[in-house]
Order: structure tokens, then C-alpha cells, then sequence
């Protein structure tokens, strides 16, 4: 493809005016800031397309148009990014350099290969001599060959040289090393990350290998399993394990079981219960619940038979109510999980199981650790529930629960609707909805991201200085939202103009969404408080992510009967962090003043 240079790129972006552009199509008239006129893309009486000079934007409030300068001509004129380049470059006397560029696809398609040589390199281990312990194991937790070859499983060895020999001798660059997720960096060198483990490979959506998830088999490492750390093309938010291979089965009866363990998901497939994804053992996500939504109406949650597990069915049962989707949790025995579940009673006795579970609530009264015969204990549930039925945005949905709420608690309706607006009321007034937040409800954490983008374009310097000296973009998980706050952090915050931000954006639904949140951008009164309150928030939501983990790890280990002081400290330690965030957030407030 004929690339232009990005230095020319931003000449003419810089050159372009988008008053100008517009206006040769548009009929325009100022108020306040803005510019307004009838929207050229979707017919109007009323004028709801609005472009912002300072900006160097547009955006229709009417039907979600959006972008800068390039981005009108394209849609305007129907034209290619490079066509609307051109016009722009002659109408501002720009010369234009066309020339070919492979450009960090490259990267990409590198980063993809390495696991598949990974993928190969574990495979031949395992049934090489060195794997035969490893396969006796598989074999003795009852999976068959024809398992183990479906799902690609192999096993890493005992040295710590031995996968990163294999990409040497391919000559993988250096950097598609560092940043693909299977070699660990130390202050000694760079490493395998994986060794002495059975290897579980991860898919994407498109059935291609972006991660691994590794069992030990000494029984000697803290962690029983280690998985591939987050990497450009590992998004673990998004993904769940063996959905590329169950999207298919889940779709016939638009239903999905979901399980923790990878164990638990192969075990069940080898079953011939189809329709299954695993999350590995973390809590599920709204991404999560948006790729389950896609293939699934109903979800089953097939959690362990433990507190932990319980606890997690819970959470992960709400979750999905919140993306719409209808949730009922399995009761599992005490003790048992999916796995030992079919191995010891069948699949039968499973999918009775699947047909008995419980909706949400019911199974939350049935497992809460609340005494139910005393008032305040059954406020204090009637609060935790309430919490979750807040952000439930489906009204039916919401209603529904309600009642059911109500009618456990003995109690009237108004009375848990009140509880759940006295929250609403305790965390702030809530802005008036945009519809992409009423789309799907964002998470604490998203909520941050996207503010943080908002406060950097609206342009305060006060602001912007205080977000640069505490950001931490790696901590950002929408990957939009990153790509923005990236752009404005290093934009100098300059001269306001915010159509570069848009250039970043090829695919029109991102342009159009990231041309609203730029425009509705403004100077807010406690514009401070609130970007404190979403610094911290950012820095909060990984280190409950790493709480949840951490207690994975003590269950692990207080099942395995060895001593937990180790993974209880980590606990602690963890919660301490906490804390100190908190004083953090006092201390930040208080620079303010
Ligand atoms: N997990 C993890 N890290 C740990 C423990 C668990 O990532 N230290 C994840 C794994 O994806 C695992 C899932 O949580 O598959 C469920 O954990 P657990 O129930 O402890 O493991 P099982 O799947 O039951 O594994 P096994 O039967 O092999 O013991
Ligand atoms: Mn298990």
C-alpha cells in the first residue's frame, strides 16, 4: 500500500482548517465555541453537527459522525485516507512523498509466530522421553490422546535456555523477545518463563495462539499455575479459554456453560459438553461477558465447590446480568469442581446438575455468609445486593430481581429500591447518560480511563500537569482510551488542537466514539478532585485483580496442606498497599490547596 510519511501527514494536518473544509459543504453559524449546521450525513431539520476550531474536530450529536479535517473529505467525497490527503495537501500547497512502508504489522505477525513456534516446540517436548512423566500424568487424570492433540497441550522442560535457544536460532528480534510473553527479563539475562509445566495454549477470537497457561509438575513451584503475562496481542480481558473452539456449540442453543480451570474445561469437552469456556481462574470480565453474549443468551457458571468459588460464581452471576445476559450458577458439590465431577458421576449427573442450578439471588441467599436471622445481617446482604442490582441497566432485568430480593427479605420493594438509590446518591450525582455508557456499563476502571482522556482535552494546564507527573498509561486496559490518553500526554498540551488524535483511529465506529469524547471535553469546577479520584481508581483496580490472585494462591495453598503464612502475608501485604493508596489519594487532594 502507497504510505504517506507521517511527518507530511502532520503538516498537513496541521495546516488544514477544519472551518474551511467543512464550510465548502455545510452551511455553519457560531454559538459559543462551536460551529453548528445541518448534519451532511444523516438527514436533520434541526442542526446537531457541531465543529470545534480549537479542536480542530466535528462530531453530530444526531448520528455519531465524527472526526477531523481528513476524516470529513473521506466521508464526504467517499474517498481513501490518502485521496483526501492529497486534496488537502494541494489546497494548502503541500508537497506529497508517496512511498511503500511495511510499517508494525511486521511486529504483530512476529509476536503471532513466536507462539506457534512455542505452541510446536512444547508439543514435540511432550512426547519426546523428557515429557513421557508428563504424559502419564495427562493420562492419569483421565484426558485421552484425542484431547490432548485438539487442544495442542505440551509441556515445557527443565532448562532455562531451552525455548529461547529456538527463537535465537530463528532470529526473532530482540524486541518481539522481550514483549511476546515467554521469556522473563532479569537483571541475570533473559529467560524462559516456562519450565517444568504442562502447557495449555490460549486462543484469541480468530483461533490464533496469543498466550499460554502452564501447570507445574514438580509440585514444588508456588504457583501451581503461571499464565502469559498481558502482550500486545494477549488482551486478557477480552479473552476466554477454548472459546474460539466452543463458539459454535454454544450458539445451537445460544447457551454457554462457564468453568474455572482449564482442567475443568478439557474434562467436560472430552465429556461431550460442547458448549464451555474457562476463565482461568480470574474474575469475569465485561469484556469477558461481551464475547459470551455474542454466541450466548443464557450462561452457566460451573465454579469450584469451595468459599472461594462461591464467592466468585457470585460476583461473576452479577456481572452477567449487567451485560444483559440471563445467569445461573450451578451447585457443585462440596469439594468437587466440573473436572472430578464427571470423572466420578458422569456427564449425566452434570447436566442435571445444569438443569437444576440456581438463578442469582437464590443462590446468593442460599450462600451468603450473612446470619439471616438477625436484622442487621440481613440489611448488610440487602446492601451487597443492592450494590450489584444498581448497575444493572436493564430495567425488566433490574425490576425482577427486586422483587425477588424483596420478597426473600419479607421486606416491601421500596425498600431495596431505596437502598439502591441511596448508593447512586452516595458515589456522586451520575451525568446524564450518554449512550455509549448506557451501551454497556462501564467498569470503575474504564470510568477513569475515559475521564482521564476528557480532563487531558479539555485543556487545563494545571490538570494536565498533575496527570503527567501521575499517569501510568500501562495500567490503561481499553485500548482506545490508552491510544487517546498516549496522544495527549505527549501533545505538549500545547495548542488544543485534538484532529491529530483522531488520525489514530482507522476504523470509523473508534473515530466517530473518541470525536464525541474530545468534543464534549470541557473545563470542570472540580476538575481536580476528579482527576485524583480516577488516578487512584486506576492505580485500585489492578491491585484487587492482584488481591483476587493472591487469595487464589493461598486456597491453593491451604488446600495442598502445606504452611500458608507465605500466601497469607502476600494477603496482607497486598491490603496494606491498599491502604497507602488511600493516603496517597488525601495527599494529591491536598496539593490542590
Ligand atoms: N489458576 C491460576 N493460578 C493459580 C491457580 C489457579 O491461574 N495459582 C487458574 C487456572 O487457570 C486454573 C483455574 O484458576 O485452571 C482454576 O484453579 P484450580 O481450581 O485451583 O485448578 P484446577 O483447574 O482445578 O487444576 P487442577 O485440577 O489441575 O488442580
Ligand atoms: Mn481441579
Amino acid at each position: 500500500m502507497a504510505r504517506v510519511p507521517q511527518d507530511t501527514i502532520d503538516r498537513i494536518r496541521d495546516s488544514a482548517e477544519i472551518l474551511d473544509v467543512v464550510s465548502d459543504y455545510v452551511e455553519l453559524r457560531r454559538r459559543g465555541r462551536n460551529h453548528f449546521g445541518l448534519c451532511p450525513f444523516h438527514p436533520e431539520k434541526t442542526p446537531s453537527f457541531s465543529v470545534a476550531p480549537d479542536k480542530q474536530i466535528y462530531h453530530c450529536f444526531g448520528c455519531g459522525a465524527g472526526g477531523n479535517a481528513i476524516s470529513f473529505l473521506m466521508e464526504y467525497e467517499k474517498i481513501s485516507f490518502v485521496e483526501a490527503l492529497k486534496k488537502l495537501a494541494e489546497r494548502y500547497g503541500i508537497e506529497l512523498n508517496l512511498h511503500r512502508d511495511d510499517g508494525s504489522e511486521k511486529f504483530f505477525s512476529q509476536l503471532y509466530a513466536v507462539q506457534n513456534d512455542a505452541v510446536d516446540f512444547f508439543r514435540k517436548k511432550l512426547h519426546s522421553e523428557e515429557g513421557g512423566k508428563v504424559l502419564d500424568y495427562l493420562s492419569s487424570r483421565g484426558l485421552s490422546d484425542e484431547t490432548v492433540e485438539r487442544f495442542d497441550l505440551g509441556c515445557a522442560g527443565d532448562r532455562w535456555d531451552h525455548l529461547l535457544s529456538v527463537a535465537k536460532a530463528k532470529k526473532v528480534p530482540q524486541e518481539v523477545i522481550e514483549k511476546c510473553g515467554l521469556f522473563t527479563k532479569t537483571d541475570k539475562g533473559i529467560f524462559d518463563r516456562f519450565r517444568n509445566r504442562l502447557m495449555f495454549p490460549i486462543t484469541n477470537r480468530g483461533d490464533r495462539v496469543v498466550g499460554f497457561g502452564g501447570r507445574d509438575m514438580t509440585g514444588e513451584s508456588d504457583a501451581k499455575y503461571l499464565n502469559s503475562p498481558e502482550t500486545p496481542i494477549y488482551n486478557k480481558r477480552e479473552i476466554l479459554y477454548g472459546l474460539s473452539r466452543t463458539r459454535e456449540a454454544a450458539r445451537e442453543d445460544r447457551t454457554v456453560v462457564v468453568v474455572e480451570g482449564y482442567m475443568d474445561f478439557l474434562q467436560l469437552y472430552q465429556h461431550g459438553i460442547k458448549n464451555i469456556a474457562a476463565t482461568s481462574g480470574t474474575a469475569l470480565t465485561t469484556g469477558q461477558v461481551s464475547q459470551l453474549r455474542k454466541f450466548a443468551d443464557t450462561v452457566y457458571l460451573a465454579y469450584d465447590g469451595d468459599v472461594a468459588g462461591r464467592k466468585a460464581a457470585i460476583s461473576a452471576g452479577y456481572n452477567l446480568m449487567k451485560g444483559g445476559a440471563t445467569a445461573k450458577i450451578v451447585n457443585v458439590p462440596e469439594g468437587s469442581d466440573p473436572d472430578s465431577w464427571v470423572v466420578e458421576s458422569g456427564a449425566d449427573s452434570f447436566l442435571r446438575g445444569v438443569e437444576d442450578a440456581s438463578d442469582v439471588i437464590t443462590f446468593h441467599f442460599d450462600n451468603t455468609s450473612f446470619d439471616l436471622s438477625i436484622a442487621s445481617e440481613r440489611s448488610r446482604l440487602a446492601d451487597e445486593i443492592s450494590a450489584e442490582l444498581g448497575a444493572i441497566g436493564d430495567e425488566i432485568i433490574r425490576r425482577d430481581m427486586v422483587r425477588q430480593v424483596a420478597e426473600r427479605m419479607g421486606v416491601d420493594e421500596e425498600a431495596i429500591i431505596r437502598k439502591i438509590r441511596g448508593r447512586s446518591r452516595r458515589t456522586g450525582p451520575q451525568p446524564a447518560a450518554a449512550p455509549e455508557a448506557s451501551a454497556s456499563p462501564l467498569s470503575s476502571a474504564a470510568k477513569a480511563e475515559r475521564e482521564i482522556v476528557k480532563l487531558l482535552a479539555a485543556g487545563d494546564s494545571d490538570i494536565a500537569d498533575l496527570l503527567k507527573a501521575n499517569t501510568d498509561l500501562d495500567s490503561f486496559s481499553d485500548p482506545m482510551m490508552k491510544t487517546l490518553a498516549g496522544y495527549l500526554l505527549n501533545s505538549g498540551g500545547g495548542n488544543g488542537n485534538l484532529s491529530g488524535a483522531l488520525d489514530l483511529f482507522q476504523e470509523k465506529g473508534e473515530r466517530e466514539r473518541a470525536s464525541r469524547i474530545l468534543l464534549e471535553a470541557a473545563t470542570e469546577e472540580d476538575a481536580h478532585r476528579v482527576a485524583v479520584d480516577c488516578l487512584i481508581t486506576l492505580e485500585r483496580s489492578p491491585l484487587k485483580a492482584r488481591i483476587d490472585e493472591a487469595r487464589i494462591r493461598l486456597r491453593d495453598v491451604e488446600r495442598s496442606g502445606k504452611d500458608p503464612a507465605e500466601a497469607l502475608s502476600s494477603v496482607m501485604e497486598l491490603r496494606k498497599q491498599l491502604t497507602q493508596l488511600e493516603a496517597k489519594r488525601k495527599s494529591l487532594l491536598e496539593g490542590a490547596e
